[in-house]
C-alpha cells in the first residue's frame, strides 16, 4: 500500500483485505463466480501480480467470506428494491455496489457509512483513479462507536421516514457490543418494510484459533447465530432469516472447480421489519 494509507489503523487496512479477496475471486476463481467485483482490484493499490500472489496463499474457506455475504446481501437487495429505494452500507469499506451499479440504480440512493479516515481515503483513491462519483452514492463519515449514525445520515440527507436496506458486512466483529446493539436499536427504528443484512464471527473462531492464525486485528466481539437472532427478533424484527451452512452450501458451493468452501466461523443473518 501507498504511504497514503500508511496512516490509516489495522482495522481500516481489513477493508483492504476483504477488497482482495473479491479480486483475486474475480481474477482467479472459477466459472461461475459468486461475485463480480469488477472494481475491487482497482480500489486497491496492489497491482494484478500482487493481487494473484496474495490469493493464491489464502485458504478455502477464508477466500469465500467476502464474495458469499457480498453476493447474498446483493441478491437480497435485487429483492428488496421493488419496495425501497435507500440502501445504507455500514462500514462499507472498499464496497463497489455504487461503482458497478451505476447506470442500473434509478431511484435508489446508497449511502456509504465507515469511519471518517478511511472514507477520506477511499474518496481520495476515487478521485486518483479518474473515476467518477456516482451521482447516487452518498458519503456518511461516522464511527460506530463514538457519534450518532441518525445525525450522520441526517447530515447526508437520508429519508429517515422511508424504509431502507442495510447492509453491515465484515464488521460488528471489532465492534464493541454497546456498539453493536446502539446501531442496531438505530435499524429497528426504520419504516416498516426495511431489511438489514448483518455478519457475525462466532464464538468457535475463538476457540479454533481461527481469528489469531488470520494475524491482522484481533476480534472485539464474537457473537453466534443465535445470540445475533434473538437481539434482532427483540428488537422487533419479524422475519429473522440466518443463512444456514447447508443452504450456502447448496445455492453458492455446489460442484465448484476451485474449492472455495462454505466459511465455518462468519455467519450472516437476515431480517426484515
Ligand atoms: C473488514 S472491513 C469490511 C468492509 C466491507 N463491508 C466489505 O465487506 O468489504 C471492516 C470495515 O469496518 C469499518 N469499521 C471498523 N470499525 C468501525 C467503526 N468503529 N466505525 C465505522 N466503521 C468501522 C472499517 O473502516 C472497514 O471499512
Amino acid at each position: 500500500m501507498s504511504s497514503s494509507a500508511d496512516s490509516l489503523s489495522e482495522v481500516h487496512h481489513t477493508a483492504f483485505m476483504a477488497a482482495a479477496l473479491r479480486a483475486g475471486h474475480f481474477l482467479q476463481g472459477a466459472e461461475p463466480k459468486i461475485f463480480r467485483d469488477q472494481f475491487a482490484g482497482r480500489l486497491l493499490e496492489m497491482s494484478e501480480g500482487e493481487i494473484e500472489a496474495f490469493y493464491a496463499k489464502v485458504p478455502p474457506q477464508l477466500a469465500s467470506t467476502c464474495v458469499l455475504r457480498s453476493r447474498f446481501t446483493e441478491d437480497r437487495l435485487a429483492q428488496a428494491r421493488q419496495r425501497l429505494h435507500q440502501y445504507v452500507v455500514l462500514g462499507a469499506g472498499l464496497d463497489s455496489y455504487g461503482l458497478r451499479m451505476d447506470d442500473q440504480l434509478g431511484s435508489m440512493i446508497v449511502y456509504e457509512v465507515d469511519d471518517p479516515p478511511f472514507q477520506a481515503w477511499k474518496r481520495r483513491r476515487i478521485e486518483t483513479l479518474g473515476l467518477e462519483t456516482p451521482h447516487h452514492v452518498r458519503y456518511v463519515p461516522c464511527d460506530f462507536e463514538r457519534m450518532s449514525l441518525e445525525s450522520a445520515l441526517a447530515d447526508a440527507g437520508f429519508a429517515a421516514d422511508e424504509p431502507c436496506f442495510i447492509s453491515w458486512l465484515g464488521v460488528t466483529q471489532y465492534l464493541t457490543r454497546d456498539a453493536i446493539r446502539q446501531t442496531l436499536r438505530w435499524a429497528s427504528e426504520r419504516p416498516s418494510g426495511s431489511e438489514i443484512v448483518v455478519t457475525i464471527v462466532e464464538p468457535g473462531a475463538k476457540e479454533d484459533g481461527a481469528d489469531a492464525r488470520r494475524g491482522i486485528v484481533p476480534f472485539t466481539s464474537y457473537i453466534s447465530v443465535e445470540e445475533m437472532t434473538d437481539m434482532l427478533s427483540e428488537l422487533g424484527f419479524s422475519q429473522v432469516e440466518p443463512l444456514t451452512l447447508g443452504a450456502a452450501r447448496e445455492k453458492y458451493f455446489s460442484g465448484r472447480a476451485d474449492g472455495l468452501t462454505v466459511p465455518p466461523f462468519q455467519r450472516t443473518v437476515a431480517a426484515i421489519l
